[in-house]
Formats: structure tokens, C-alpha cells, sequence
């Protein structure tokens, strides 16, 4: 439970999406930082996700009038106020007691869409109803919708009633988690895990106790039984999409093979993620997928929307993503940093900072709306040089 540890920074002092990762670490409890923090392996996944924004340049155009913005983006049919959105978290009244329906509020307040985690600590009626509540309180002008981030139950009893009360609660999209045949490595939660081993009477529990959702999540780095299914197989997409009727994102691919397969099976959005590295060792950068569908399979764009998520920390780069085909980009850690600190004007602060970022870049970038974004106006080389290439037959000496 937050906060009592230390007070945070005064929230004006957060001026970017990073600042609110010390105020954080600041307030939470160890075992929920190491929680969202941690990440795969020697941390090699988390590291690429960071430092391949920076490795796209803009080639901003001038003297283009650029008077009057409009930042507005639809996924899957629904117009959202900007073109990112919070990726799915789990477990969120870990980060503050107001969990998941708070993030809510929060981002309905700012007209922003938000993917709810299957791993939720509050039931997922309570959480559309704090989101309904709030849009009424806004007399329905927040275009905010919420998703819903689907981890298949190996019981497809189980699954398939999970997805009828995800239909009936009246989420707007189901987003199929497809990169956790297992759970990764993360390293941080093992050394928690040994130390707690180690001094034997552990204060903490590895279960939130106040959770009202019967999956229990990966909090504390264990795998639950039941939820994550290495059986899960391109076909069981054909009773998911049936159970569902309605439009279908499959979360976590990582190479244009998949992107291809994806559309062969007829979903209507891709999410290129690697979970925020803390999944697979040595993933690759979700914009160093987008690159390679550009490359190998450009048709894609016009089949699904692409999105991706992981590491963003600038409003800027989200327009580099949209440059380079992307639809919108999800952001994770920062919302989870910001609810931790801030509760709810986190959330909103969060938004402002990032959509503020993403103003002043259009501006700078010389376009006024989402559309006007072209390729030209990025230098992806740097990332594009580091590129997959399918093996050569070899000349014969
Ligand atoms: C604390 C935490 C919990 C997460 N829980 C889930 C989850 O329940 N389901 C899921 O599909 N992805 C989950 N993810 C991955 C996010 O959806 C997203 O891919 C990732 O956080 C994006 O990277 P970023 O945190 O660097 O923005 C989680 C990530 C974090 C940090």
C-alpha cells in the first residue's frame, strides 16, 4: 500500500513521464517496486525498448501552418483524444488502493483509451462502472473507451465465461496476450524470493490480499497456475473471435512472420511488444518490428492497425511511430509510477506531460494532424542498419 514511506516530489516537479519512476520508488512498498520495475534476464529487453527511440531522428519540415492542432486518433474505431494509450498493467492496487478504477477515472478525464489487464485487483464491472461513472460526470464528452487484455485460461470452460463477462461488462475490444507461454525470468523478484526464503518469516505476501479478481497474478515473479498457457495456438483463435464477436488485437508480436499469420487469421490489430521486457531474454524493440514490416511486408498497414508499446517515455516519440505506420503507442511503467506517487492527478498529470510533448513536436515537426505524418520525416537508419535480414544463400568459393 502506498504511501506512507516517504512523501514523493511535489507533483509540479515532474515535468517528464521518467520523473515519475524516483517518486515511485520513493512510496512503494519493495516488493511491489521490484514488481513493476523489474524486467527479463540481465535486463536486456528493458534496455532496447528505452534506448531505440533515440535511435530515430526527426527531419522536421518549417514554415507550415501549424496554428491549430488536433491530435485525435481512432483505434479500432474508436476516436481517442491523442494517439497513445495505457498498455495493460496487472495488479494495480499494488501501486495505489484506488487500483484499476482510478486509472480509469484518470484517463477518462483526459479522453484517453486504456487496455485493462485480465490481472486486475479489482473486478472488471467495478472498473467499467468507474469509468461510465465518470464519463456521466462529464456529461459523455470523454471519448475514452476501455479494452480488455485477454491471458487465455487453460480451462476454456473457464475462458470462455471469462470472455462473455468481458462482452456483457461492455469493453470495447479484446487484446489476446500471446508472449507468455511462460513467464519470463525476472531477476529482481528472485533475489526478493531467495532473500524471503532466507529470512524465513516474510511480512509480505507474495498475494495481494485485498484482491477481488480470483487470478491471483505474476506479482512477486511466480507464475499462477491456469492462466498462462504454453498450449495456446494459432487455432484457438477461431473460438476466441467467435466467443467475442467483436474485434480482436493480438498483444506481444515480435516478428513480421507473426504479423503475417496474424492477418491470415483475420484479427483486426497487432500489438508489437516484448511486455515491456519482461518476457523473452534479448527481445527485440517493438519499433524494431515495425521496421521490419515495413521492410518485408508493407501490405500489412492497410490489413489491421499496428500498434506498439514499450518504453516510451516522450511524447515526441509516439510521432515517430505513427511516422514509421504505427496507429498509436501504448505506455506502461509511467502510469504505474504516477498512480503509485500521485493517485489520481498522476494519472492526469501523466497524460498532460506526454500530450504536451507530443504537441510542441507537432508543432516543431510542421504538421497539424495525425495524417499529415509521412516517413520521410524520420531517419530510422541508425535502427534499420541493426535490422533482421533473412540469411543469404552462401556463394560458393
Ligand atoms: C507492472 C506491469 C504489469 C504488467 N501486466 C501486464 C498484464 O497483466 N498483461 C499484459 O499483457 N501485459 C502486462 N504488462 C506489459 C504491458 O502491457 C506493456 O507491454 C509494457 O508495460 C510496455 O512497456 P513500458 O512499461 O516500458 O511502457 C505489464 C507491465 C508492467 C510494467
Amino acid at each position: 500500500m502506498p504511501n506512507t514511506k516517504s512523501a514523493p516530489t511535489h507533483l509540479a516537479l515532474c515535468c517528464t513521464a521518467e520523473d515519475f519512476q524516483a517518486a515511485a520508488k520513493a512510496v512503494l512498498p519493495n516488493k511491489s517496486w521490484v514488481y513493476v520495475s523489474s524486467s527479463a534476464n540481465s535486463g536486456a529487453s528493458l534496455d532496447s525498448n528505452l534506448n531505440d527511440w533515440s535511435l530515430i531522428n526527426f527531419r522536421p519540415r518549417i514554415m507550415r501552418s501549424v496554428s491549430a492542432l488536433n491530435t485525435k486518433c481512432s483505434i479500432l474505431g474508436q476516436t481517442g483524444q491523442y494517439p497513445f494509450f495505457v498498455s495493460a498493467m496487472g495488479t494495480l492496487g499494488n501501486a495505489h488502493p484506488g487500483a484499476e478504477p482510478l486509472l480509469a477515472r484518470g484517463a477518462t478525464r483526459k479522453g484517453l483509451h486504456t487496455v485493462i489487464s485480465t490481472a486486475t485487483s479489482k473486478s472488471l464491472e467495478d472498473i467499467m462502472d468507474a469509468h461510465l461513472d465518470e464519463q456521466q460526470r462529464l456529461k459523455n464528452q470523454s471519448p475514452s473507451k476501455l479494452f480488455f487484455q485477454l491471458y487465455v485460461p487453460i480451462d476454456r470452460t473457464k475462458a470462455k465465461s471469462l470472455i462473455q463477462r468481458v462482452k456483457a461488462a461492455g469493453y470495447q475490444s479484446l487484446w489476446v496476450t500471446v508472449d507468455t507461454s511462460t513467464l519470463g525470468k525476472r531477476t529482481a523478484d528472485r533475489y526478493l524470493q531467495a532473500q524471503e526464503a532466507l529470512d524465513q518469516g516474510v511480512r509480505e505476501t507474495t498475494r495481494d490480499p485485498a484482491a477481488e479478481n480470483d487470478f491471483g497474478p505474476a506479482f512477486g515473479g511466480r507464475p499462477v497456475p491456469g492462466y498462462l498457457d504454453p498450449g495456446l495456438t494459432w487455432e484457438d483463435l477461431a473460438w476466441i473471435s467467435r466467443e467475442w464477436n467483436g474485434p480482436v488485437v493480438l498483444k506481444g508480436i515480435q516478428t513480421v512472420e507473426d504479423v503475417r499469420l496474424a492477418v491470415q487469421h483475420g484479427v483486426q490489430g497487432v500489438l508489437l511488444s516484448n511486455h515491456g521486457g519482461r518476457q523473452i531474454h534479448s527481445a527485440p524493440s517493438a519499433l524494431m518490428t515495425l521496421l521490419e514490416i515495413r521492410t518485408y511486408y508493407p501490405e500489412a498497414f492497410d490489413k489491421l492497425e499496428i500498434y506498439v508499446d514499450g518504453g516510451l517515455r516522450d511524447g515526441a516519440d509516439v510521432l515517430k511511430a505513427l511516422c514509421l505506420g504505427a496507429t498509436a503507442v501504448g505506455v506502461g511503467r509511467p502510469y504505474y509510477y504516477a498512480m503509485a506517487a500521485y493517485g489520481l492527478e498522476g494519472v492526469e498529470r501523466c497524460t498532460d506531460i506526454i500530450a504536451e510533448e507530443l504537441e510542441i513536436t507537432m508543432k516543431m515537426l510542421g504538421v497539424s494532424s495525425l495524417d499529415q505524418l509521412r516517413p520521410e520525416m524520420v531517419n530510422a537508419t541508425r535502427l534499420l542498419n541493426e535490422m533482421w535480414r533473412p540469411e543469404m544463400p552462401r556463394p560458393k568459393l
